[in-house]
């Protein structure tokens, strides 16, 4: 199978899946679509892409990734319009992101051709798998990792990126309880929060579960230093309305900068919403709240688009936000996101591209 400008070595698979798939009871991440991209990175240079059926890969057992933590990701969309067409929601961007992941890394970038072109073809061939509901998406997770196998401290020679994707529905059912956290952290300054780095996530889990236990979805993350300032919602970027005003922490080397965040912030820039990216105290969102001028809070991220904060809980006192009903501008912004998505708004940025 040839694409205009590169080889794809294609092996269509002979045991699908898709019969199987049971849209009505979808967990977010436990099925996977039939076909996988995989392309190996050594002797210093990207060798010839593969789509292959989705399975198991061989690894050593002293692979550099699952060692020294050379691994990073990404995690983006397909959508499929009432037309049928199928479509990514700012392909570049992701893969931008990645290789920005990756210079902090010390692995190797992947050029965007190479990335592009997969990626189409992938999704191409696994387009059946792109769900045609409301609200629903083909998930796409492109990562990296040294696949080297070598004990010893230093940046891999041999590296793997994959692509592979799983159908999604809705991420949260509800409006979302989330806690400050202010004894552990997800990243400093200095370090590589920025990063969609598997360390990062790792670091993650312990506070995530014991926010679970306590009754909480998620957590927002306080910076390391002192624990004033707000930072993310767990694995998402955070927006508070705050007396009509839409406020966002700046992107710092401790912000993921997530591509819903900038295209929320992009929207309410052309709606002529007042927006702010600056430092955010977290005392400064309890006074807001006192005052009755938190009008709206909520996650970005592209599983969850945008998830609506139900109440923020500050040493013990729990703050309720309006009821989402109520919330005029996170409403407004995820029914355009989706209107975007699935063709149903103009796209006046440019952001929805065509699969084929
Ligand atoms: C830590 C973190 N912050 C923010 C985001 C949101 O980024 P995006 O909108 O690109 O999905 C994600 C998810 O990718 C994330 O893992």
């Amino acid at each position: 199978m040839q694409t205009e400008s590169m080889p794809i070595h294609t092996t269509v698979t002979t045991a699908s899946q898709l019969a199987d798939l049971d849209l009505d009871n979808l967990q977010f991440g436990k099925v996977f679509a039939d076909h996988m991209l995989v392309i190996d990175y050594k002797n210093g240079a990207w060798q010839e892409p593969h789509i292959l059926p989705y399975g198991p890969i061989e690894m050593s057992p002293a692979m550099a990734a699952i060692h020294y933590g050379q691994a990073l990701f990404e995690g983006m969309k397909a959508y499929k319009t009432q037309e049928g067409e199928v479509v990514l929601f700012r392909p570049q961007d992701n893969w931008a992101r990645l290789n920005k992941s990756a210079v902090r890394l010390c692995m190797p970038e992947i050029p965007e051709e190479l990335f592009m072109e997969g990626l189409k073809k992938l999704i191409a061939l696994d387009a059946d798998w792109v769900p045609q509901r409301p609200g629903y998406s083909l998930y796409i997770r492109p990562v990296m990792f040294g696949s080297e196998g070598l004990l010893g401290v230093r940046p891999a020679t041999e590296y793997k990126f994959i692509v592979f994707c799983s159908p999604a529905s809705s991420y949260y059912a509800e409006p979302v309880r989330v806690k400050i956290e202010e004894q552990y952290t997800r990243a400093v300054e200095g370090g590589f929060g920025f990063a969609k780095a598997a360390g990062n996530y790792g670091g993650s889990l312990l506070p995530a579960q014991q926010a679970h236990a306590e009754g909480y979805h998620q957590i927002i993350w306080t910076d390391g230093r002192e624990h004033n300032y707000v930072e993310e919602s767990g694995t998402m970027n955070v927006m508070f309305v705050i007396d009509g005003t839409l406020v966002t922490p700046a992107l710092s080397t401790s912000i993921l900068a997530g591509i819903t965040r900038d295209s929320v912030l992009q929207l309410a820039r052309d709606w002529g919403m007042p927006v702010e990216e600056r430092r955010i105290k977290v005392q400064e969102i309890v006074d807001a709240y006192q005052a009755g001028k938190l009008q709206d809070a909520f996650g970005t991220g592209t599983a969850a688009t945008i998830a609506h904060i139900k109440s923020i809980t500050f040493r013990g006192e729990e703050m309720m936000l309006p009821p989402v009903a109520e919330r005029t501008f996170s409403n407004k912004i995820s029914a355009e996101l989706d209107n975007i998505r699935y063709g149903l708004a103009p796209d006046p940025h440019g952001w929805v591209v065509p699969v084929k």
